[in-house]
């Protein structure tokens, strides 16, 4: 059955949790769907995990349309969502319609996701009006990185926590069908998704919120590196593919691969003419 904002409201009024994971192409948006995922975002994380750019600030709408477009093909369960990427809706409402339009209408998105809070009420207001579905994206918002000084957990002081809530109510009362709150204390993220009618996804957010959502690439451990505190490894996937490169390096080099059984027959006789 196909997932929906209407199923997923559902889920948060009956206490089922919401899951999300994202994807950025056909092969692997299959496989989380098969899974039985409910949501899956085409973040524009993909500008760090898939294009190799230090941040998701140069990720552009054509990018993130053809990858909505690929995830879109494999999705047959789960409600996609889209990322919009930096300034294609912090210029204008105009501008943010009509991007969120071509989301939909080319990236055949199910929803899009902006970053920010009362201050793109406006916005939010607008989209869902055109009858596309927004989820709202609080607390560390990456597209705010420069404006933040860095990767930092948001939300901490009186004033913080205060405007968290403000803005969540904010995306709400605009129209939004989900938030999304990222790196903010787990008390504070339990008690937005308490004064929340709309289910909260978290990441970083701890287990009150009414879903959670992490970088595919993170939860298999396939980027090296930096390994983000609220992430969990469900499975050393990267070390497994590198060992699976690795073997087929040594196979192709040392002539194991390809056997007599990856191989085509031709009759004898046509290879004869051939000499
Ligand atoms: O771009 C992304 O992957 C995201 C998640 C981290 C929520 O926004």
């Amino acid at each position: 059955m196909k997932n929906t904002v209407i199923t997923i409201q559902q889920a948060k009024e009956q206490g089922e949790k919401i899951t999300m994971l994202t994807a950025y192409d056909y092969s692997m948006a299959k496989l989380i769907d098969e899974a039985g995922i409910n949501m899956i975002l085409v973040g524009d994380s993909l500008g760090m995990v898939m294009l190799g750019y230090e941040d998701t600030l140069s990720v552009t709408m054509e990018d993130m349309i053809h990858h909505t477009k690929a995830v879109a093909r494999g999705a047959d369960n789960a409600m996609v969502v889209a990322d919009m990427p930096f300034m294609s809706y912090q210029t204008s409402v105009y501008d943010a319609v009509c991007n969120a339009g071509r989301l939909m209408k080319e990236g055949r998105a199910n929803a899009v996701k902006l970053e920010g809070g009362r201050e793109f009420a406006e916005h939010i207001r607008a989209i869902t009006t055109a009858s596309i579905p927004v989820v709202a994206h609080l607390g560390l918002t990456p597209q705010s990185l420069n404006a933040f000084g860095g990767f930092k957990v948001q939300g901490k002081t009186e004033t913080a926590a205060r405007k968290l809530l403000t803005d969540a109510k904010a995306v709400e009362e605009a129209g939004a069908s989900a938030v999304v709150l990222e790196c903010v204390p787990a008390k504070l993220a339990k008690i937005v998704t308490e004064q929340l009618r709309i289910p909260t996804i978290g990441i970083g957010a701890g287990s009150g919120c009414d879903g959670q959502v992490l970088v595919y690439q993170d939860m298999l451990a396939m980027f090296g590196g930096f390994k983000p505190k609220f992430v969990k490894q469900f499975g050393a996937v990267g070390s497994l593919m590198k060992e699976a490169f690795q073997k087929y390096i040594d196979e192709v080099k040392s002539g194991v691969f390809p056997a007599e059984e990856h191989t085509f027959k031709i009759d004898d006789e046509v290879i004869e003419k051939l000499y």
